[in-house]
């Protein structure tokens, strides 16, 4: 979490470092801050809340200089203050740091012992205090931050200003991606390139455990041994520049929206079309018996809908669980399991740990990322980018339909390479999904309607069985993280079990259930459900309607769609429905409280 910028620029860079920190808002947006050299005096502007703040501060208390370095927070140690805002400065040293200092209670005792005196509640003033430490015991600042890094347990990014030096800057890297820009007699920092997007597209992405000395002209990088590395300068894709709402209210909707393209996209890089693109030969499920499939939040639910198309054709035993659970469980990894690594960023922490976990241990490792240069990616034997284009909004949309198209793919794969035929109309039916998507999307009226509803809710229940069942589990959670009102999904067979005790006329059930084979089953459940005064918004498609439609409070009718693709079109209502329900409460759709969209600590 958290993002950080940094720009040693030939033009005044406040307005640049603000400009780059929008495009990382997504990181987190606590509170936001900036510093900056100007002929030698370093100074720094911060702000509590959103970046808007500190644009606006900005306004009545201008920063000159040509060399800067930002920061957008989201809080880990210590509350979000202006006082614990970034940068954070001890006397010649500001420092902004995204990730976790993990023995900064040890360091913070040993300068303290040495009569340093603290600021602030976070980890990252020690960073700032024990290098202006090392420039008061005589190191220069580039020797300072060297030791000062070398000192540091944990995940971190980190960039370094210094007073004096006006074409200097530090970059470090463990465990917190970060991106070197290469411009025209100026050098960028970012966490990621897509903030340095505006201002350059040739990247170098730093490695694990790299040391990075900038200056206007030069870039010198140390890998984690201290020896001179070469880093390969590449050019990024120019889509990954566009980051505006094309004319949305928000990026949720436009990403809502763009769903029939994203799929289209994923569908043609591996489906295999005229020019022969398809999953990657690599992808081997002939030497594999298990599947275990890791990931955290809208990513998990993909896998478990994943799990029920690999049981169901292909025949495989798969084991799915919550990354931050994962490695801590050590259960034992057969090698003749295959890992399956899921997430939009690339960089959730829990998901890479547990990656780590299986490396070595499996007999291959997936990486399904929507991000192509993050670390699951680099860190996969096999990657399959989900082509989704950058998911702005924090609450994951077109990324998790992409990854459920391309699971799906997987299991007809791994049903192909073991033997097994495929469902009836599949995969040709995979190719009807955009213009399928397409019509989902022109059912927003009627959400809305039932949206208005909602909002007046305390709590909501999504139900769904089989393969819809963690459809529900994603609709609860994406209403809840954008409307704030508290929401469970549950498998609809499971409420007489416990959860129907909450039911009465002020909790509306929200039911997925396409006309499957489980549709008279979940529509049992249903009638249940009413039967005790609860208010069902049914969603189905026609003949689901005609048939169990009687007493609902509310029907949104779907297109008829193949079994096997319910899952994935049925995620656009669940993802409108929170939209919707989180306009008509006014909540921040697309940063809601306390989140933030790449969850790089544990
Ligand atoms: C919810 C949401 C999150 C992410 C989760 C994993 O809308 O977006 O639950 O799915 O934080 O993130 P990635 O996929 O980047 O690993």
């Amino acid at each position: 979490m958290c993002g950080i910028v940094g720009v040693l620029g030939n033009h005044e860079v406040a307005p640049i470092l603000v400009e780059a920190l929008k495009r990382l808002e997504y990181r987190g947006y606590d509170s936001a801050g900036i510093a900056t050299v100007n002929s030698g005096t370093l100074s720094r502007r911060r702000a509590v809340g959103k970046l808007v703040n500190l644009s606006d501060l900005l306004v009545h208390e201008p920063l000159a200089g040509k060399s800067g370095i930002g920061h957008t927070r989201w809080a880990t140690h210590g509350a979000p203050t202006v006082t614990n805002a970034h940068p954070h400065r001890a006397g010649c040293v500001a420092v902004v740091h995204n990730g976790i200092i993990e023995n900064f209670k040890d360091l913070r005792a040993e300068l303290g012992a040495a009569g340093i005196d603290f600021e602030t509640d976070t980890d990252t003033e020690t960073v700032a205090l024990l290098c202006e430490h090392y420039i008061r015991e005589g190191l220069s600042p580039t020797e300072a931050a060297q030791k000062t890094v070398g000192r540091l347990h944990g995940a971190f990014a980190l960039a370094f200003l210094f007073e004096g030096e006006d074409d200097l800057m530090i970059a470090a890297r463990k465990g917190s991606p970060l991106a070197i820009g290469h411009g025209d007699s100026e050098m960028f920092v970012g966490s990621d390139a897509l903030a340095l997007a505006p201002f350059t597209d040739q990247i170098t992405y730093l490695e694990e455990g790299d040391f990075a000395i900038l200056t206007r002209n030069s870039l010198q990088i140390f890998d984690s041994k201290g020896n001179l590395a070469n880093r390969e300068k590449r050019k990024i894709a120019l889509e990954a520049a566009r980051v505006d709402k094309g004319g949305h209210k928000h990026f949720m909707a436009k990403e809502i929206a763009e769903q029939p393209v994203a799929i289209d996209r994923a569908l043609r890089a591996y489906l295999g079309s005229e020019d022969g693109r398809q999953l990657p030969e690599d992808l081997d499920f002939t030497t594999v018996d298990r599947l275990t499939m890791v990931a955290c939040g809208t990513g998990y639910y993909a896998c478990l809908v994943a799990k029920y198309w690999f049981e169901q054709i292909a025949k495989m035993p798969v084991e799915v669980d919550v990354a931050s659970e994962f490695r801590y469980r050590e259960p034992p990894v057969s090698p003749n399991t295959m890992g399956l690594f899921v997430s939009q960023s690339g960089e959730t922490a829990d998901t890479l740990a547990a990656l780590r976990y299986m490396e070595g241990k499996a007999a291959q490792i997936v990486g399904l990322v929507n991000v192509q240069e993050s670390s699951i990616a680099r860190e996969s034997d096999v990657v399959l980018p989900l082509h989704a284009g950058p998911e702005i909004s924090v609450a994951s949309t077109k990324a998790f339909t992409c990854q459920l198209v391309i699971l799906l793919m997987m299991a007809l794969k791994a049903a192909q390479q073991r033997g097994h035929p495929l469902p009836d109309g599949l995969p040709e039916d995979l190719r009807a999904l955009p213009g399928l998507i397409h019509q989902c999307l022109s059912l927003d009226a009627q959400i809305k309607d039932a949206a208005r509803d909602l909002a007046k809710a305390q709590d909501i229940i999504f139900l769904g069985r089989g393969v819809l069942y963690p459809l529900a589990l994603e609709g609860a959670l994406k209403l809840k993280e954008l409307s704030y009102i508290h929401a469970e999904g549950y498998a609809s067979g499971e409420l007489k079990h416990g959860p129907i005790a909450l039911i009465d006329e002020k909790v509306p059930v929200v039911v997925m259930a396409p006309r499957d084979a489980l549709f008279e089953k979940t529509v049992s459940n249903m009638q249940e459900v009413m039967a005790r005064g609860g208010k069902v918004i049914l969603v189905t498609d026609a003949e689901g309607a005609r048939v169990a439609g009687d007493g609902t409070h509310e029907i949104i009718t779907m297109p008829q769609v193949p079994d096997a693709l319910a899952p994935i079109l049925y995620a656009v209502p669940a993802q409108q429905i929170a939209y919707y329900t989180a306009i008509a409460k006014g909540t921040d759709v697309d940063q809601p409280r306390n989140l933030a969209k790449s969850v790089t600590v544990e």
